[in-house]
């Protein structure tokens, strides 16, 4: 049973409609993020609903000389990790920051480097304890790049890599590794995006995140229907992918 949870991106929607379904089965956190006042607010919420322990801790994403002790810290103050959930993202402006090396190198930390370095450190957490679920947002932007978010896009499919072979690396040591990944979702991310059909609530995401995650799955598409779309999208050649404006 998931006891004890770890956030890094604790005051991410999606994170939030998550967790508050652990919250009311009594979960202990530690909350990470960068603003503690906002972290205070997400905290207050789990708690109305039932959690247990709940601390917090700030921490940027680029910090990544700081990781290691936030999980350490939350060993410390709520006891052994069940769950490493790691959900922090930027959505770029693509079109507006292609050319501009040092904003793409930002972006990259932040979606990809900085995710992959508490994914290492969870993994060697969880190595030592014989046991522990790692789950992580990617994104469906990762399964293929496309010109209006390529950027965004590559810094996911590393992700989403990267924990394809961490799953393959840590099956046999019983730690599972879950890569979800969510297509458009109404959140403050995507608040200058027009809403269209295909969009979901975060608060039906964060439920089949949630339950997902207790059955242990592999890889999760939210929605479902997101398998189907970016399975079309991955089949189109790349002769005939090249010339679309997707
Ligand atoms: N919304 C979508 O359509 C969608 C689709 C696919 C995947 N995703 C992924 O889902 C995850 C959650 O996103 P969301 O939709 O819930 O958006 P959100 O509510 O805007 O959350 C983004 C989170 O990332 C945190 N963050 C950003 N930069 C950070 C940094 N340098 N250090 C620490 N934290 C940082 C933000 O912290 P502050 O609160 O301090 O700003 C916030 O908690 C992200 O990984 C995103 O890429 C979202």
């Amino acid at each position: 049973m998931i006891k004890n949870i770890y956030v890094f991106g604790a005051t991410s929607k999606i994170a939030e409609e998550t967790i508050k379904n652990f919250a009311n089965d009594g979960a202990n956190f530690y909350l990470v993020g960068r603003d503690t006042d906002k972290l205070e607010i997400v905290k207050k919420d789990l708690i109305a609903r039932g959690a247990g322990k709940t601390e917090v801790e700030a921490c940027d994403a680029l910090d990544w000389e700081k990781h290691p002790t936030t999980i350490s810290n939350a060993d410390k103050s709520i006891g052994q990790l069940d769950l490493i959930f790691i959900a922090h993202g930027t959505l770029p402006d693509n079109e507006g920051i292609r050319n501009n090396q040092m904003k793409v190198i930002e972006e990259f930390n932040i979606n990809c480097t900085s995710v992959i370095s508490l994914s290492t450190v969870a993994s060697e957490y969880f190595e030592t304890k014989g046991k522990g679920t790692i789950a992580v947002i990617s994104s469906v932007a990762g399964e293929r790049g496309r010109q209006s978010n390529f950027i965004y896009g590559a810094a996911k499919g590393g992700v989403s890599k990267y924990l394809e072979g961490l799953r393959n690396r840590l099956f046999e040591k019983g730690i599972k590794v879950i890569t979800i990944k969510p297509g458009m979702v109404d959140t403050p991310m995507t608040k200058d995006l027009e809403k269209g059909l295909l969009f979901a609530s975060p608060a039906s995401v964060g439920k089949q995140i949630y339950k997902g995650i207790n059955v242990g799955r592999d890889v999760m598409f939210v929605p479902g229907y997101w398998k189907i779309i970016m399975g079309i999208i991955k089949s189109i050649p790349e002769s005939i992918f090249k010339k679309l404006k997707l």
